[in-house]
């Protein structure tokens, strides 16, 4: 087990005896890749986390400025750029929680599988330093493609005995903030009391929105449900084309991810019933991760949730995604691996 930082750790920390941090404990979170097109809209997103008590950002360059940036920002957290592999472990070292989204994202034309080559290798590296550096922390998973790079995560993790299934989680959330969008502007429901679970894995068919366990009800014909689960699926396809080879989901990304951590960081801190879907080690279906709902808690995953009641169209739909899914995973674990 690991010691949590004290306040001579770390010498990027001016202080850390900050003020009013109220009654919440202190949490470390690192975001790796936190100078890239996500990373600054969530490093400032993770800013304004009132749980936060130190955000540590990292990248391999450009972080001192994000930093130096979202540092003035009159919020609870104390900030640090760390840039350059030599300050990785500085940059982990007493993380709670660590937000990965390093890597390349897609240009128009390309699936999540084609980034595999550049970002399975970068998230080895760093997995390997988490493992290292802050083993406990519970482990955010950004980068694509998220059904084999968790595998990834997981298989180094293993290899440095550091592996617990609990605290291991590819974020699918803005699969979810987009199904709630979508439902809200056909339902014509308050998109704020919108709720679904959306399961299966993170790219193309593998994400499969359960939209007859969606609340509020409505009467949606077959074809609505077909069109919203299609734009579900695609919805990262269509800002990757309105992009036009700038990138890809950058802004509301940044948003899911935040909101993601901050279950993470409310179920550290003891609050009960918070449950979120994530792509996580899993007995719900045969396959070895699986997306669907969690409960998080002080060890980080406390439940993982069944699918509950699948209508014809999911059931089809999730027997659909296995082969696929399976395969990312195996191709992900492979690599590990061999590498
Ligand atoms: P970006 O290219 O704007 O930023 C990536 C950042 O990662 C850059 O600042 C780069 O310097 C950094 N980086 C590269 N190698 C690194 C290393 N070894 N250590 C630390 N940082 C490193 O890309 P963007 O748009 O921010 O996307 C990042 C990743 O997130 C991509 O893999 C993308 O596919 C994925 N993504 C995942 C989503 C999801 O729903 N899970 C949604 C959208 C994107």
């Amino acid at each position: 087990s690991i010691v949590r930082r004290s306040s001579t750790a770390g010498a990027s920390y001016v202080s850390r005896r900050g003020f009013a941090s109220g009654s919440a404990p202190e949490r470390k979170v690192a975001v790796l890749g936190a100078a890239g097109g996500i990373g600054q809209p969530l490093s400032l997103l993770m800013k304004l986390n009132p749980l936060v008590s130190s955000l540590s950002l990292y990248d391999i360059a450009g972080t001192p400025g994000v930093a130096a940036d979202v540092s003035h920002i009159n919020t609870r957290s104390e900030v640090a750029g760390f840039a350059g592999e030599e300050q990785l472990g500085q940059a982990l070292e007493g993380a709670d929680v660590v937000i990965i989204p390093a890597g390349v994202p897609r240009k128009p034309g390309m699936t999540r599988d084609d980034l595999f080559n550049i970002n399975a290798g970068i998230v080895k590296s760093l997995c390997t330093a988490i493992a290292k550096y802050c083993p406990n922390a519970l482990v955010n998973m950004i980068s694509n493609p998220v059904n084999s790079t968790v595998p990834i995560a997981a298989e180094v993790f293993k290899k440095a005995g550091t592996y617990d299934e609990k605290k291991l989680f590819g974020v699918t959330m803005l699969d979810v903030v987009r199904a709630k969008t979508f439902y809200a502007g056909k339902a014509k429901v308050n998109v704020a009391e919108v709720n679904l679970p959306v399961v299966g894995g993170h790219a193309g068919i593998t994400i499969l929105p359960l939209f007859s366990q969606a609340t509020p009800k409505a009467n949606l014909s077959d074809e609505e449900i077909v069109a919203l689960t299609k734009r579900t699926q695609d919805g990262g396809t269509e800002v990757v084309e309105a992009k036009a080879g700038k990138g890809s989901a950058t802004l509301s990304m940044a948003y899911a991810g935040a909101i993601f951590a901050d279950a993470c960081l409310k179920g550290l801190n003891g609050v009960p019933d918070v449950v979120e879907c994530a792509f996580v080690q899993s007995n719900v279906t045969e396959l070895p991760f699986f997306a669907s709902k969690v409960r998080l808690g002080k060890n980080g995953v406390e439940e993982v949730l069944g699918l509950g009641p699948l209508n014809d169209y999911e059931k089809q739909g999730l027997e659909a995604l296995k082969p696929e899914l399976l395969s990312s995973i195996e191709k992900g674990i492979k690599f590990a691996k061999e590498n």
